[in-house]
């Protein structure tokens, strides 16, 4: 059992043993109720204190266990709570770094609360599309009122033990301990002193109202109406604190349980609970174990001060490493430094940053035109012109000038990483880092691993990842890495989509309705279609079986690169990001349309989202296949924080096993009998084939 006992005087001290943050899972429900029942038996024992081993009091319900029969199985945690309030001693949690969910819950159903300092407290549930649903949302109200605990319950946030504790009447902690190395020790002399006192207090019995009542919870219900939108569960945690107000304990008790047993087989919180796994598991590689060596990064250099380079920057400043970025020309130098600063300057305007942490950010660059000033950098990224010649020149006078062991990396989004670690005597030390643009502001960084690239480099850049607050993937060598690979296939269907009879607009509409930040035209606008005419030229000579429609070059053609150029599939009006649907971008597609002399049809919203996220999963498949994603979470994780996939939906592999794997073969198999659609683009990935047959999932 997870839980254990031990008596201490006429103590007993029950401690949550379940690593990594003490889950209440089976086991750990077992051992608590256990020992209730041994310091309940125990003439000698006056009271009793509860607390966790390690680096929490609990993180909540065991995660792990959820949809498995343990999560439900007796004691379940309401049963658990349940006998820390019937017991006929008092019991005090003692609580610490961190008191979650179910944690949180747990300690509400004590007589008594003592906490250390600087704990983290929160009911996240909702961050998972459920609801607290161990009394959380009919105690919390309880102990610090009913406005602070709905912010609390409907935004999941944390808050500090202290802040807590400064709420006037509170009643979550009866102590706060002065450290957290006395916790244990305040809350066994607290334990003592209220071993006697009749009647032990309960949470239950405190009144919950709210003096505006309905007016308060009409006018909070608008505000989370407006922001929650395709999330059921923030909705629902008002309901629940509105009974806490209105109806009796256990009713309200009752009710919540239902709310959190329907929001659990919620297609968002299944979606949201794998998100939460998929973030943790991104950092594991199966083959670079947990403790492989990290080589230690304390100064970076980025060569190249353009578009990139200085995103990437500003990365490291934000974390407090220096950076030093060399161009061939001061100029370039000079305007990428002023860039850097305006966008610096315009969060301190927004009141985001303060002049000073700007002025110690700014302190921490320098420049140089010179490879002899980047000798004492621990790592270099490279993130120059994408031509091959560019990067050789680069690699190589890398390779000259950087101290042994310097980790070399690049931010190609398209060229061969282990084409250019040739070109360095120290393969090894080389490796991909894929930044998104703009690379100061998007989450995501694919860690592109060569075929040569040293375990150890590997483990310390996605650390470093971690460090830059990046959501890091692994992805192995490939022509546009797991993203952008994906998203060819993606605008290739787009593409065909208006051959076919859509608009741009109609296309757009479509996908953002299903949930995407941005349709595939506007993203295009957005990222410069400059880009894919680039990529589809190198296509018509490396690969010139591969099919696209014309529409997109003929844009091209037209000097329409997207916002940078004031038009694109859209119209903008000067200075602005509004994309307005284009009558000239229309008839050129029309006229298009007509020269193909191919018929045609008018085609629904599901037909558009599916043949675009099909394209998308189909090659996903592949990727995984190859192994340049090992698992399919990752895939998620790249989609939903570099490509805008809806969260709800849990990223497209995750979608997939949600819509069905079966079902998703035989709608590609309707697309591919479409004569109009190029037939072997929805044959199917041979794994996606292989799952369907034996009734498997992507994502497990
Ligand atoms: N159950 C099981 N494992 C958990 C867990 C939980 N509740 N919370 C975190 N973990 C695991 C993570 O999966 C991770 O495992 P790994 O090392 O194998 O990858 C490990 O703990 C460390 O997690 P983090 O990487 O997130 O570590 P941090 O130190 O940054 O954060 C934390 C720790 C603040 C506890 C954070 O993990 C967190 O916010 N956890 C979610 C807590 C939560 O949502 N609790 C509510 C659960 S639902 C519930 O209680 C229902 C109840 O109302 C009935
Ligand atoms: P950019 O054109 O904005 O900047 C490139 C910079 O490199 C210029 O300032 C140029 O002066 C400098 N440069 C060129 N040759 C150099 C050399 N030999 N030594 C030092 N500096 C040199 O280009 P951008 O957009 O910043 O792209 C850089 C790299 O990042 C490319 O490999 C690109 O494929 C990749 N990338 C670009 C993304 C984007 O959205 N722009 C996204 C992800 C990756």
């Amino acid at each position: 059992m997870t839980a254990h006992y031990q008596a201490s005087g006429n103590i007993a001290v029950i401690t949550l043993d379940n690593p990594p943050v003490n889950g209440l899972g089976l086991s750990t429900r077992q051992g608590i109720a256990a020992a209730m029942e041994q310091a309940n038996a125990d003439k000698a024992i006056t009271a009793i204190v509860i607390t966790g081993a390690g680096k929490a009091f609990s993180g909540g319900a065991d995660i792990r266990e959820f949809g498995s029969p343990k999560a439900m199985a007796e004691p379940n945690l309401l049963s658990v709570i349940k006998l820390l309030e019937q017991s006929n001693k008092p019991v005090v949690a003692a609580v610490h770094s961190v008191c979650m969910g179910g944690g949180l819950e747990l300690a509400l159903g004590c007589h008594y609360r003592v906490a250390a300092p600087n704990c983290k407290v929160a009911l996240p549930e909702v961050k998972l599309g459920l609801l607290p649903g161990a009394g959380g949302t009919q105690r919390l109200p309880r102990v610090i009122g009913v406005e602070a605990a709905l912010n609390m319950i409907v935004s999941g946030d944390t808050v500090s033990s202290d802040m807590l504790a400064a709420i006037p009447g509170q009643q979550l902690f009866n102590k706060m301990a002065a450290s957290a190395d006395s916790l244990l020790e305040e809350a066994k002399a607290f334990a003592t002193d209220m071993a006697d006192v009749r009647p032990m207090p309960l949470v239950r019995d405190l009144k919950c109202k709210h003096p505006d009542g309905d007016a308060y919870f009409q006018f909070a219900r608008n505000m989370v109406r407006g922001t929650a939108k395709n999330f059921p569960a923030p909705e629902k945690c008002l309901d629940a604190v509105q009974a806490a107000t209105k109806r009796k304990f256990e009713d309200g008790m009752a009710f919540e349980r239902d709310l959190f047993i329907n929001l659990m087989w919620t297609a968002e919180s299944r979606a949201l609970r794998h998100v939460f796994m998929a973030d943790r598991a991104a950092s594991k590689i199966p083959d670079v174990p947990a403790d492989t060596p990290k080589r230690e990064i304390k100064q970076i250099a980025v060569i190249g001060a353009g578009t990139m380079g200085g995103g990437i920057s500003m990365n490291f400043l934000n974390a407090g490493m220096p950076v030093v970025m060399l161009e061939t020309k001061q100029e370039a130098l000079d305007r990428g430094v002023a860039t850097i600063l305006k966008n610096y300057e315009s969060q301190v305007k927004k009141g985001k940053l303060s002049q000073e942490v700007l002025d110690q950010r700014m302190g921490l660059l320098s420049t140089t035109l010179t490879y002899d000033d980047l000798k004492d950098a621990d790592m270099v990224i490279e993130a120059v012109f994408e031509e091959m010649n560019v990067k050789e020149a680069v690699f190589k006078q890398l390779d000259a000038v950087m101290k042994p062991g310097a980790i070399l990396a690049s931010n190609t989004s398209t060229l061969d990483v282990d084409q250019i670690a040739a070109f360095t005597k120290r393969p090894q030390d080389v490796i991909g880092t894929h930044f998104f643009s703009p690379a100061n502001v998007m989450k995501l960084l694919e860690v592109v691993r060569g075929k040569a690239t040293a375990k150890d480099v590997l483990a310390t850049v996605m650390a470093l990842g971690k460090r830059i607050k990046k959501t890091s993937v692994v992805s192995g060598v490939c022509d546009g890495f797991i993203g952008n690979r994906m998203i060819e296939q993606y605008s290739r269907q787009a593409g065909f989509l208006l051959d076919e009879g859509c608009t741009p607009a109609q296309v757009d509409k479509a996908v953002e309705k299903f949930g995407f930040a941005m349709g595939p035209f506007r993203m295009g606008d957005l990222a410069g279609n400059d880009i894919g005419w680039a990529i589809r030229k190198r296509r018509a000579i490396d690969k010139p079986d591969i099919t696209y429609s014309k529409t997109a070059d003929l844009l091209c053609e037209l000097g329409r690169y997207g916002q940078k150029t004031g038009a694109g599939w859209y119209d903008y009006a000067p200075g602005q990001r509004k994309a307005i649907p284009s009558t000239l971008v229309e008839d050129m597609v029309s006229e298009h349309r007509a020269k193909l002399g191919t018929p045609t049809r008018k085609i629904g919203d599901e037909e558009i989202v599916h043949r675009l996220v099909f394209s998308l999963i189909n090659e996903a498949a592949h990727i995984l296949e190859e192994g340049i994603a090992s698992k399919a979470s990752d895939i998620d994780m790249v989609y939903l924080t570099g490509y805008g996939f809806p969260l709800w939906r849990g990223g497209p592999m995750r979608y997939a096993d949600e819509y069905g794997l079966f079902n998703v073969a035989q709608r590609m198999q309707q697309f591919a009998a479409n004569p109009q659609d190029d037939a072997t683009f929805w044959q199917p990935a041979p794994l996606l084939a292989r799952l369907v047959a034996e009734g498997k999932t992507f994502t497990g």
